[in-house]
């Protein structure tokens, strides 16, 4: 069933009511400090429209993998301070998600009140999708809202559960506008639609790059993940970052996309690559084909040959998808293919086309080379995204409240 068959926040009274917001804070923190504010952010449509409309907003976020147990350096608590400054408003925070406390500040929520509640993942029945847990968190809410798109391919208490407690489950901005940004293109593309896939794994790609054959005009492929393509196609051998196990899988790929002669059909793979002898900035670095990449080398980067000839497929693209770097792009030495691509995205971008970014590398990348304002879209989501592009449902969307209901 399709995102645009639920109901939205759109489509529910506030006036009045209890909001819970399922909203996902995963933020990264240094020592209490927030290292990038994207996330809460782009949650303030949503809880700015429940403010606005009269209603209470109760706020609730998983952050880092704390395993079930209380560990204070993946406290929300900045998180709160933080949101209080984007809102202009106090912002109550509870120091447990569930409890005495959170009860009672929920049950005495008055309109205009926001609450965010302290870290989930500190119950491991957050992530065990236990029942008793989401009822107590659904307590005295009238409404849910799912506005957590990062979280929405996780079934958890407080992304599945706790929606058969709460009479209306409905869509958030974030959620909706993240699905209408990477899924749209898929339906209904402006072409040429490309898509560049980065990345070390193939295994990790290859749902994505199956289901983008179907709508996408030609999909290139950075990153070591291109050495399974070519093991597959005969020419390298016994190369470290080549996935034997998915030999296969590859070779269907390859003849769906009409690409078993380099140079054919949709998938369109790198020429030559950057290697080094140590992934750091003291690394030895040099130009490779695929061919003859020396034995214990790394590839870190796109070489020049790929970068020239994926700037000149990129150069009419009306519609871009991108999804993982293409190099090790942290590294400054390593970093200039991605750099690179990514002006060419810019480009494209200021020239009319849409170009969607993914995966939580890519959307570093775009923010450490300046793309942040210079993309139709950046999206929050890491694992969520790759789902949509997979084609595959997403359980926190599925439970919501359809609209013929
Ligand atoms: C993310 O950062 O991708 C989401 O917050 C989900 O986090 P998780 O992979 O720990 O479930």
């Amino acid at each position: 069933m399709s995102y645009k068959d639920k109901l939205t926040i759109d489509d529910v009274e506030l006036r009045g009511k209890r909001v819970l917001v399922r909203v996902d804070y995963n933020v990264p923190l240094d020592g209490g400090v927030i290292q990038d504010d994207k996330r809460i952010r782009e949650t303030l449509p949503t809880i700015r429209k429940i403010l606005d409309d009269g209603g209470s907003a109760i706020l609730m976020s998983h952050c880092g993998r704390p395993k079930g147990k209380r560990d204070s350096a993946l406290s929300l608590k900045p998180v709160a301070v933080r949101l209080g400054e984007l809102l202009g408003r106090e912002v109550k925070f509870v120091d447990d998600c569930v409890g005495e406390l959170a009860r009672k500040v929920r049950a005495e929520s008055l309109p205009g009140d926001v609450v965010l509640l302290e870290n989930l993942r500190f119950h491991p029945e957050e992530e065990d999708c236990d029942d008793a847990f989401a009822r107590e968190l659904a307590e005295g809410a009238d409404i849910f809202v799912n506005d957590a798109f990062a979280a929405t391919h996780r079934s958890h208490a407080s992304t599945v559960a706790v929606a058969g407690y709460i009479p209306v489950a409905v869509l958030g901005y974030l959620v909706l506008r993240e699905m209408e940004m990477l899924q749209g293109p898929l339906a209904n593309p402006k072409r040429p639609f490309m898509a560049i896939i980065g990345g070390i794994k193939v295994s990790s790609k290859i749902a994505v790059i199956e289901n983008l054959l179907d709508s996408c005009d030609q999909i290139l492929i950075g990153g070591a993940m291109a050495c399974t393509f070519f093991t597959t196609l005969g020419i390298m051998s016994g190369s470290a970052f080549c996935e034997t196990d998915f030999i296969d899988t590859a070779r269907q790929i390859l003849e769906k996309a009409g690409s078993t002669e380099l140079g054919a059909g949709k998938l369109f793979l790198p020429i030559d690559a950057i290697v080094t002898d140590e992934i750091s900035p003291e690394g030895k670095r040099a130009v490779a084909t695929f061919e003859d990449i020396p034995k214990d080398f790394s590839i870190v980067d796109i070489g020049p040959d790929t970068i020239a000839r994926f700037k000149k497929e990129l150069a009419n693209a009306q519609t871009i998808i991108m999804n993982g770097p293409l190099g090790a792009f942290e590294v400054d030495q390593f970093s200039h293919g991605t750099r690179e691509i990514f002006k060419s995205l810019a480009e494209r971008f200021e020239a009319g086309a849409t170009v969607v970014l993914g995966g939580g590398d890519t959307a570093s990348a775009a923010k450490k080379f300046g793309l942040e304002n210079r993309a139709t879209h950046i999206s929050t989501g890491g694992g969520a995204s790759l789902k949509v592009l997979e084609g595959k449902p997403l359980p926190a969307i599925e439970i919501l409240t359809d609209k013929d209901k």
